[in-house]
């Protein structure tokens, strides 16, 4: 497969489909620099995407790798998740090589985003993809003169077969917000997570590697940056009431979230800061 990068039309958003050398592929939607897709070199998507899930200026992606920034949830003045997902990115850069494709998306303040949120900000992420591996990052910039204060997150949905057969490894002993119990906190006690009803968790500081079984191999989770980690999976019910998902839709998926959602980010004038979330299909 040659290397390359083409822009398509994914469900009438502008998008970005890129391929590495080997064979890998990842599309990304300009729409909230949102990666909607990744086929790793051995194939396969491994990303969920809702069927049902809008695809329209100002409304969120149901599925793939959501950005949240700068407010992660519904606690703040912001709308839910922030309004980076809601957002077109600009994509600055792209750039392949012998074993990797890089693309890079931006999104800066505008008269809109400070009439939600007053600060001066230069948003960056970046999609690099090659062989079994992708890298998500995102960076922030404080362009202003005052400090920034913000929760983010890569609310990444991970495509498993069934999500009862479903295991997540590396969460043993930490301790979680259960979101379902009004935020107590709790400590995981279980060697492996296994998803049997609804499951909303926050894990602040949490250890730096997880691995899902997904019912089609596995997938090591690592993260630079990003504190905490989210667990969410709605379950029935909760499913049910989302207007973008199938009735079934939550046994597709399995979302393993990185984020700096338990205590906010402050990033002084002139400084940035960053977070990354790794995945690698073993
Ligand atoms: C998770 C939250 O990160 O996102 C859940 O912990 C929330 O509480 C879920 O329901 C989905 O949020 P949204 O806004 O995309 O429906």
């Amino acid at each position: 497969m040659t290397t390359q990068f083409d822009t398509i039309d994914f469900h009438g958003l502008p998008a970005l489909r890129m391929r590495s050398a080997d064979g890998a592929s990842a599309i990304v939607t300009m729409h909230g620099a949102h990666v909607v897709s990744w086929q790793p070199k051995r194939g396969g998507e491994r990303l969920f995407l809702s069927e049902r899930s809008p695809f329209a200026t100002g409304k969120p992606i149901r599925g793939g790798i959501p950005v949240i920034f700068p407010q992660f949830g519904p606690d703040g003045p912001l709308p839910r998740h922030g309004f980076a997902r809601t957002r077109d990115w600009a994509l600055v850069d792209q750039h392949a090589g012998e074993d990797f494709a890089r693309g890079i998306w931006q999104l800066t303040n505008t008269a809109d985003t400070e009439a939600l949120w007053p600060a001066a900000f230069t948003a960056e992420i970046t999609v690099l993809l090659g062989g079994d591996r992708l890298d998500v990052e995102l960076a922030v910039d404080n362009t202003g003169t005052a400090s920034i204060s913000f929760t983010a997150a890569l609310h990444t949905y991970c495509k498993v077969r069934e999500v009862e057969l479903a295991t997540l490894d590396g969460l043993e002993g930490a301790r979680y917000r259960d979101q379902t119990q009004g935020k107590r906190l709790l400590t995981d006690g279980d060697e492996q997570l296994v998803v049997s009803g609804e499951v909303d968790r926050l894990y602040p500081d949490a250890p730096p590697e997880q691995v899902l079984g997904t019912g089609d191999g596995k997938l090591i989770l690592t993260r630079e940056g990003f504190p905490d980690i989210v667990v969410w999976n709605p379950w029935e019910e909760k499913c049910a009431a989302l207007a973008d998902m199938a009735p079934d839709g939550f046994r597709g998926m399995l979302c393993v979230e990185a984020a700096a959602a338990a205590k906010p980010v402050i990033v002084a004038p002139g400084e940035s800061w960053s977070g990354r979330q790794s995945f690698e299909l073993r």
